[in-house]
């Protein structure tokens, strides 16, 4: 089986100046009309790109996967700003128009045919997207979809937003292990592993005001966490295939 390393060489591997050009024009946009959501794509796509570079890719196929990744909120260019920026939990109608970010953040970066923009659209109208509903999507996009899915699921976890409370990374950590860690994604543990080094600082800061029986996340102790998921919903034959993570708007 090929590694995520040597997939994300093949796919992102290819100069595009242009195409880098357009994702850059559009984030300039967001950053001008959509200041926070601009910041979390920014962490975004820089998380994403070293969690690229972690798992073996090289410094290119990082660089074009991290901005591509980074374009995935793009869409909420078209979201009202009052929607988008409330203090308010949204109600079940604006949370349905808030989710339709994904669709117009495709259509918008579609509009380009380079390459790289290509990519993006499909992370940017897939990334909230659930396994069990996207059907068979092109391993082109899935993989990128799926490390924007996960450096998504954390970021948004850990960082300010108005309208619900910042989760530790500790928790955040433990929370997505204890929600997809049984899935198949060979990406999976490398993630878990990767964020123990990339939230390092954090993480010794929330371990100090622990009490001190809490044990820290060590790598050793994350493995031997997702092994006890895996076999905790093997043991549960109600419970299918779990979906990789998608955040919520
Ligand atoms: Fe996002
Ligand atoms: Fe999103």
């Amino acid at each position: 089986m090929t590694s995520p390393g040597a997939e994300i060489d093949r796919i992102y591997g290819f100069k595009d100046r242009e195409g880098r050009a357009f994702l850059w024009d559009t984030l300039a946009q967001l950053r001008r009309e959509r200041r926070a959501t601009f910041r979390h794509c920014i962490r975004l796509g820089r998380l994403a790109r070293d969690f690229a570079r972690y798992l073996g890719a090289s410094e290119l196929a990082a660089k074009n996967l991290g901005l591509a990744a980074a374009c995935h909120d793009v869409g909420k260019l078209c979201i009202p700003f009052e929607i988008l920026d409330q203090t308010d939990k949204p109600t079940d109608e604006e949370r349905a128009i808030i989710s339709s970010h994904a669709r117009h953040g495709g259509t918008m970066l579609a509009a380009s045919s380079r390459p790289l923009a290509k990519l993006a659209a499909g992370i940017a109208e897939h990334h909230h997207v659930s396994s069990r509903d996207r059907g068979v999507l092109p391993g082109e996009i899935s993989l990128g979809r799926d490390i924007t899915s996960l450096c998504d699921f954390i970021d948004a976890s850990v960082s300010f937003r108005p309208y619900r409370k910042t989760d530790t990374v500790r928790f955040a950590l433990k929370n997505l292990v204890r929600i997809h860690g049984a899935g198949p994604s060979q990406l999976f543990e490398p993630f878990v592993l990767f964020c123990l080094g990339a939230f390092r600082k954090r993480l010794e800061t929330e371990q100090a005001m622990l009490p001190k029986s809490e044990k820290p996340l060590t790598p050793e102790y994350m493995k031997e966490r997702l092994a006890r998921e895996k076999a905790r919903v093997a043991a549960s034959p109600r419970r299918g295939t779990p979906s990789p993570p998608t955040q919520g708007p």
